[in-house]
């Protein structure tokens, strides 16, 4: 059996593309029909297993997995690999029916039932266990089989529900505060249970965030959030562990952005992060914070994209719009260009039954090629193009990040700082606006995980993050000591590790660090603030802190003007090594501020020495690559359909819509 080291050294010698695959609701007479046309279409790999679980196990106990190695048998034969999954997400009937305290519940006593899929408590242990004893049969059965690729632990968990408030959950969640705090003293003095009478003699009083007449103390919610998350994060643990008692082939997880989930916690144990998302056309700049953020998760590591829709998604009620012709390929072609070892559709064949009737596939039901098909035949086309150069190449490694931080995003759940009914604010918002501008200006990027190195960065940008700990700021420090530039974007450092309000300085230890003192912290949106800085004057939105300049080496960069008070600023600069920490007290607003925004990074990006920046219009992108020699090429992809330009190794590239290229040095 290889160790998780070996398997992570895997180097990427192929390109798959690939189709989840669902042969248990077909007759068995139809594979060796859906194999020819795969082979015909250039898919390579599918993925199987996920919903599968009442065929493996249909009576308590009485397991098979015979009929999934016929069909791997046969899809060997045709040189296709598998991904099989663990089908712990819809477990048959058997295992709830009559039994509602194996199931899930939400923050309202809802009680889920089954019929759709997630239902089940994951907390419970009779759950727990069945989940042990099916991903044992399959590790025991399939582990070993040759056209085993990769496994995929369950699907999407956490995509239908968020925190689970099954009796179980709460069980645990008691002793993961004890594990936690130790005493309830602790507890208490953490969470300030002073307040409102909340103090408790015991763990298990406790209350698990359930409905109360107003609102839970923010602590308690974080701290339930990051509970939940790490809950989720270990039953997916001991997946791993089951299958790599008997198989070494590596071992991944699919998931998406929106997710009750910790992401970096839930990488920890999977040896590749893989990732879907279902763009449409106008929102495609989703699926690239998706790239970056999934090609840094696991260093040296390509990522997956296991699912996107061939045209539309859809299920009873929805659908969206078909994907303009030229669209998939440009999905495809920037995710390989970006990292991905695998661009794989949902489905390969429409469901007949179910309640995703209406969604788009590379066969109809009636088995005929879609709407989407030849556009499959396209990416195809491109991946036989791409494969050989890509192979021999990796990502450049990017000198730009935006940071992502699991804890944060709970806190912004909890307390979405700055938002209210006029001024929405969410995490993923807030990194995609960073992300967006980078994008626009052509700055090659990745976005990495609080926790995650900072190697090779000149300018880190780190908004959202309402608790950045002692570990984080020196990492940071050492960064810009060494001559990196760290932005710290709004909200961040505005709240301690316990979700309260901190007291020794506004932002906590980044006023000492970024050479300020926060004066004023409160929301500026609808009020008359205004920011003045690099000869523009602009709105500003959401949590603000006014700041003045506590430190030699400090000074402002943009003025904060407001009736209300004078002198303060809401950008400022603090010198420091051989770098620079700046702190930006206030998202700039509209038009100007988006002007402002892309005048401060590229004022950082130029003053940190970045190289990695090309000029682009907007909608296209550039992928630098390097080779293994270190000769330098690139991928220009038109991505918004409008066709656009990028200068390229001293070439103006021009791009009609959805058109790609390849440059090299
Ligand atoms: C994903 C899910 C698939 C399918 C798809 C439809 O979220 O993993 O099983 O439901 O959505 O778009």
């Amino acid at each position: 059996m290889r160790s998780i080291e070996q398997r992570r050294k895997f180097r990427m010698n192929k390109l798959f593309h690939g189709a989840a695959y669902y042969p248990e609701l077909w007759p068995e007479a139809d594979i060796d029909r859906d194999i020819i046309e795969m082979n015909r279409l250039g898919i390579n790999v599918v993925r199987m297993g996920e919903f599968a679980w009442s065929r493996m196990e249909p009576d308590e106990g009485r397991i098979s997995l015979d009929f999934f190695v016929r069909v791997m048998d046969r899809l060997h034969a045709a040189g296709i690999g598998v991904v099989f999954c663990t089908p712990t997400p819809t477990p048959p009937i058997w295992l709830v029916h009559g039994h509602p305290e194996r199931c899930f519940v939400d923050a309202e006593g809802n009680v889920m039932s089954h019929g759709a899929r997630q239902h089940p408590s994951y907390e419970n242990p009779f759950v727990r266990a069945a989940c042990a004893r099916i991903v044992e049969a399959c590790a025991q059965a399939l582990g070993r089989h040759p056209a085993l690729v990769a496994w995929q632990i369950d699907n999407e968990l956490k995509c239908h529900v968020a925190e689970d408030f099954n009796p179980s959950a709460i069980a645990h969640w008691h002793a993961w505060l004890e594990t936690r705090y130790g005493t309830i003293e602790e507890l208490n003095d953490a969470w300030g249970t002073e307040i409102w009478s909340q103090r408790y003699q015991r763990f298990d009083q406790v209350p698990a965030p359930v409905r109360t007449p107003f609102l839970h103390n923010a602590s308690l919610s974080t701290a339930y959030r990051m509970f939940s998350r790490e809950s989720i994060a270990d039953f997916l643990d001991a997946q791993c562990m089951l299958l790599r008692r008997q198989s070494s082939v590596p071992i991944t997880h699919n998931f998406s952005l929106g997710f009750f989930l910790n992401f970096e916690r839930t990488c920890v144990n999977l040896d590749f992060a893989s990732f879907d998302n279902y763009p449409s056309a106008q929102n495609w700049s989703a699926m690239m914070l998706d790239n970056d953020l999934l090609r840094a998760a696991k260093p040296g590591r390509a990522h997956w994209l296991m699912e996107t829709s061939v045209s539309h998604n859809g299920w009873l009620g929805n659908h969206e719009p078909a994907h303009p012709a030229g669209f998939l390929v440009a999905e495809a072609v920037s995710a390989y260009a970006l990292g991905a070892e695998a661009v794989c559709y949902w489905l390969w064949r429409q469901q007949r039954t179910g309640c995703e009737l209406p969604h788009s596939a590379i066969m109809s039901a009636w088995f005929k090629p879609t709407i989407g098909y030849a556009q499959v035949e396209a990416v195809e086309t491109a991946r036989k193009r791409l494969e050989p150069f890509l192979v021999a190449s990796k990502p450049a490694a990017a000198e730009v990040a935006v940071t992502w931080s699991d804890l944060g995003r709970a806190m912004l759940q909890t307390e979405p700082l700055g938002g209210n009914k006029t001024h929405e604010v969410s995490f993923l918002g807030m990194i995609s606006v960073w992300h967006q501008l980078l994008l626009d200006l052509g700055v090659h990027r990745d976005v990495r995980f609080e926790g995650g190195s900072l190697d090779g960065l000149k300018l880190l940008i780190t908004p959202a993050m309402p608790y950045a700990s002692p570990e984080f700021l020196k990492r940071v420090e050492a960064m810009v000591r060494a001559g990196g530039i760290w932005i710290c974007a709004p909200t961040t450092g505005s709240r301690t590790v316990e979700h309260a309000v901190p007291t020794d300085a506004g932002l906590g230890a980044i006023d000492a660090l970024a050479g300020i003192e926060t004066e004023y912290s409160y929301p500026v949106s609808d009020t008359d603030a205004v920011g003045e800085a690099f000869g523009l004057s602009t709105p500003l939105a959401g949590w603000c802190s006014a700041v003045r300049p506590a430190h030699a080496d400090t000074r402002i960069i943009g003025e904060l003007k407001t009736g209300q008070a004078s002198s303060v600023a809401f950008l400022t600069e603090r010198k420091l090594g051989r770098g620079a920490i700046v702190v930006l007290g206030a998202m700039p607003q509209g038009e100007a501020g988006q002007t402002l925004l892309k005048k401060l990074i590229s004022h950082y990006t130029l003053q940190a020495g970045v190289k990695e920046r090309y000029d682009v219009t907007s909608g296209t992108l550039v992928c630098p690559r390097v080779g293994a020699n270190g000769a330098r090429s690139w991928i220009v992809v038109n991505m918004d359909g409008h066709g656009g330009e990028a200068r390229v190794n001293g070439e103006v590239i021009k791009l009609e819509s959805y058109d790609w290229r390849v440059i090299s040095e």
